[in-house]
């Protein structure tokens, strides 16, 4: 089994990347083989919107890491994508990744009945694990309405993808401390119970 996991945050070595790479351990550990992919390493843009991809779907036009990577994405079994919490939603990063998605995509309308359409160029079928690093804790004592809004949009990602199998990994109460993850025993060791389990219940 192959598995890639992803990690949007801009910081380096931070609580994102641990929970990204503590859940690629509990796979590599049921003897899968994994990737850890830092986007803020990467050459990246932001969709275009240019539509070019709707005459080869599947492929951005952008010649960057960002098209590689998703051309990448489509040969793994099971991925990994790790954002911190920024402004209620996903890093900037992050969702550069998700509109860059938009690529697999084509709309349409179904002529007979008029109801609008969606085909996707994404391999269905693919296990995720969202892992999402906020500063807040859980009840959030700030605006909580717009963390239900986050984490509604969340499903969207593997709604459309035509996951096989998703689920979401939070750490709540990490402050600004970007070693809070790696000094919390307990969330290291659910991450890779995580991770260890998108390979048993293969
Ligand atoms: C620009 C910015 C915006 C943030 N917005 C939020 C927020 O809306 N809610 C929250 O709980 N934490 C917020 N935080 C804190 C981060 O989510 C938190 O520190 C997280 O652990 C960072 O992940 P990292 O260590 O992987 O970078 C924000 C941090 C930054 C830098």
């Amino acid at each position: 089994m192959k598995v890639i996991g992803i990690n949007a945050s801009p910081r380096k070595k931070a609580n994102t990347q641990t929970l990204v790479a503590s859940i690629l351990n509990g796979a590599a550990e049921k003897g899968a083989e994994t990737r850890l992919v830092n986007l803020r390493e990467l050459n990246i843009h932001g969709c275009l919107g240019c539509e070019g991809c709707k005459k080869h779907l599947g492929k951005c036009v952008q010649k960057d890491d960002l098209t590689i990577l998703l051309q990448d994405m489509t040969a793994y079994d099971a991925i990994v994508m790790g954002t911190p919490v920024y402004w209620y939603h996903v890093s900037a990063q992050f969702k550069m990744l998700v509109d860059r998605l938009y690529s697999f995509f084509e709309f349409g309308e179904n002529p007979q009945t008029g109801e609008q359409t969606m085909k996707s160029e994404f391999p269905a079928g693919k296990k995720f694990i969202f892992t999402i690093s906020r500063g807040d804790p859980e009840p959030p004592v700030l605006f909580p309405q717009f963390y239900d809004h986050l984490n509604e949009w969340l499903n969207l990602i593997p709604l459309s993808l035509g996951a096989g199998s998703y689920e979401f990994f939070h750490q709540y109460g990490a402050g600004i401390d970007r070693k809070s993850a790696r000094n919390d025993s307990d969330i290291l060791t659910k991450a890779k119970a995580a991770g260890a389990g998108l390979v048993s219940s293969v």
